[in-house]
């Protein structure tokens, strides 16, 4: 049977790399009609492309702004060899503040910042070689909840899953399609449906995009489908990744998600978030400590620069929602699976991490 024999090896798209001293971007914004890349040589133009979604995915978003430390700062000791540190301070602000919810941004920032104590002349070999170690972790980080989330999953079964949690999202393999590649490895995926995701589509154009290559069948919903779905075909899962999660198990990621728990709960199914560490944060009480981002209305109400939407209509568009720990099953990390997630097995969780 195709599914068992299917290789995880396939997985084999770079979103973000390191090429020839700059960052190497595949922009996002115009897949999957056209594979063009981006190459940036300095901090803001790299910050810039996160801000405009040319790399998006809080994992992919951490990893780009990682290598964006290390431009920012060869540039800052060409220009000030004693003074390099608190000359990057400006462009690792604007890194910081190019997207607010995806908390690997922050993550990402501060491990590079822990770093520059070691640094005694030229910080960009220190800071390269932490900025690959961030982007290795995290496949590897991927590849273990895609075993991990996979052995959740038995029986046959469609699973539905929202955004893109892909390679595209990540250092590679995924969180939530990470798991969903194992799941369909393993030959317990029957049908993978994905919701097209407003407005930008990642679903339709990203999620579809990964699965194609790799030659696994993928069936596009409309975000408002959804339910329909759950109550006409045999799914049995709901697999997403996470933006933020905070110390409770609340978790915010791509608006629509919500929506999606609360109708899997209403029908029974189980609803599993697969994130990295990375992506918690225990400074957050609960969901309502997560700012939420708001992007332009334009998103909205345009499609390709074409007005869709009444002259005059207003729009609200808030990119992300938090899902309350409450309809959470399964948290995949990879430091392994927390049934039901609540602050005591959270705190545990990261205590383990630590020791
Ligand atoms: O706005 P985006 O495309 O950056 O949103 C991405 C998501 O919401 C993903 O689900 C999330 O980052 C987890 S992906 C590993």
């Amino acid at each position: 049977m195709t599914a068992v024999t299917h290789d995880l090896a396939h997985d084999a798209i770079r979103a973000v790399d390191w090429s020839n001293g700059a960052v190497k971007l595949l922009d996002q914004r115009v897949l999957p009609q056209r594979e063009e890349y981006l190459i940036l040589e300095e901090a803001p133009a790299l910050a810039n492309a996160i801000r405009m979604m040319a790399v998006r995915g809080a994992p992919a978003i951490g990893i780009a702004a990682a290598y964006g430390v290390v431009l920012a700062a060869r540039l800052a000791y060409r220009r000030a060899k004693n003074d390099w540190r608190s000359a990057i301070e400006v462009d690792i602000e604007r890194l910081r503040a190019a997207r607010p919810t995806a908390v690997n941004l922050h993550w990402a920032l501060q491990r590079m910042q822990e770093k520059f104590v070691e640094v005694k002349n030229d910080p960009e070999p220190i800071l390269l070689a932490e900025a690959k170690r961030i982007h290795d972790e995290d496949i590897t980080a991927n590849k273990r909840m895609g075993a991990l989330g996979a052995e959740l999953i038995h029986g046959k079964t469609d699973v539905l899953t929202h955004c893109n949690t892909g390679s595209l999202a990540t250092g590679g393999f995924g969180t939530a399609l990470g798991v969903i590649r194992s799941a369909y490895a393993r030959g317990v995926i029957q049908s993978i449906y994905a919701c097209e995701t407003r407005p930008w589509l990642q679903g339709a154009r990203l999620t579809a995009w990964e699965l194609m290559r790799d030659k696994i069948p993928v069936t596009v919903i409309a975000d408002s489908a959804a339910a329909h779905l759950m109550q006409q075909r045999c799914v049995r899962w709901v697999i997403v990744g996470a933006d933020r999660i905070a110390r409770n198990g609340d978790l915010a990621n791509k608006i629509g998600t919500y929506s999606l728990a609360l109708s899997a709960r209403a029908h029974d199914l189980k609803f599993m978030t697969v994130a990295p560490t990375s992506s918690l944060d225990m400074s957050a009480a609960t969901g309502a400590d997560i700012p939420i981002e708001d992007r332009p209305s334009g998103e909205l109400l345009e499609l390709e620069g074409h007005r869709l939407a009444a002259e005059g209509a207003l729009a609200w568009n808030p990119v992300f929602d938090v899902t309350p720990a409450r309809l959470i099953d399964f948290l995949v990390t990879e430091k392994g699976v927390v049934p039901a997630p609540d602050a005591a097995k959270l705190a545990a969780l990261m205590q383990d991490a630590h020791s």
